[in-house]
């Protein structure tokens, strides 16, 4: 069967698995680099990993369009559910549930939760996907953690980690969690966004390359592989 990844720019990504349409972090309305619009895109489900407005803000929209179950830590869950989006699932860290597409799991990130009316977001959240016989660990915003070991020893086939910089960790944090991570291939997201965001993803995937046993898939915004 496969899944397909699309990237939505910033940390927003698509994955088509089967006939559902998962979203994670969908920042489109504030990301020039957005290749759709909030208006537009379609969802069963919206993965959230925090609070922060570059990764929740569009959701609660998207989610009464489409009528998206909207899955993130629980407070994150009640935040969403009081903007009036009617299907949820509040999580908490190391646990997660299966959704029929495959089991959603949350595990820690090294960054802060608040949401964008100012109250308590939770834990920031990296999201593991186990589906179609894959693991995919979508890292959210984090630091490097030595951590990122455990999670490898899961055994993921697509890690997709911040390169950044100024929020989250860079290029070379990054480098070092492949190398706990281990996973198959490896993509880049939160960079590019904005000027603080710079980053040159072409020489970061020579680094991968060179440096990892990871194959690095550097996407456009709007571009897609099929894994
Ligand atoms: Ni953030
Ligand atoms: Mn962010």
């Amino acid at each position: 069967m496969g899944i397909k990844a699309t990237w939505l720019s910033h940390s927003g990504f698509q994955l088509e698995i089967g006939s559902h349409k998962i979203l994670i972090d969908p920042f489109l309305s504030g990301s020039q680099l957005a290749p759709t619009s909030a208006d537009d895109i379609e969802a069963d489900f919206i993965l959230i990993t925090h609070g922060h407005g570059d990764h929740i803000s569009d959701t609660p929209a998207i989610a009464k369009r489409t009528g998206a179950t909207v899955v993130g830590m629980v407070e994150i869950a009640g935040w969403v559910s009081n903007q009036g989006v009617e299907s949820t699932v509040g999580n908490n860290m190391g646990g997660g549930m299966d959704h029929g597409f495959g089991r959603v799991e949350f595990t820690p990130a090294w960054h802060s939760s608040s949401l964008p009316d100012g109250s308590y977001g939770g834990m920031p959240a990296g999201i593991i996907i186990f589906a179609d016989g894959l693991t995919i660990y979508h890292a959210g915003d984090t630091a490097l953690f030595s951590d990122m070991q455990l999670i490898g020893d899961k055994g993921i086939d697509v890690a997709i980690v911040p390169i950044g910089d100024f929020y989250t960790m860079g290029p070379d944090d990054s480098i070092k969690a492949v190398n706990y991570l281990k996973p198959k291939f490896v993509l880049p997201m939160h960079y590019n966004t904005f000027p603080v965001l710079q980053q040159d993803a072409a020489a970061w995937a020579d680094r991968i390359h060179k440096e990892t046993g990871a194959e690095p898939i550097v996407l456009d915004p709007g571009g897609a592989h099929e894994f």
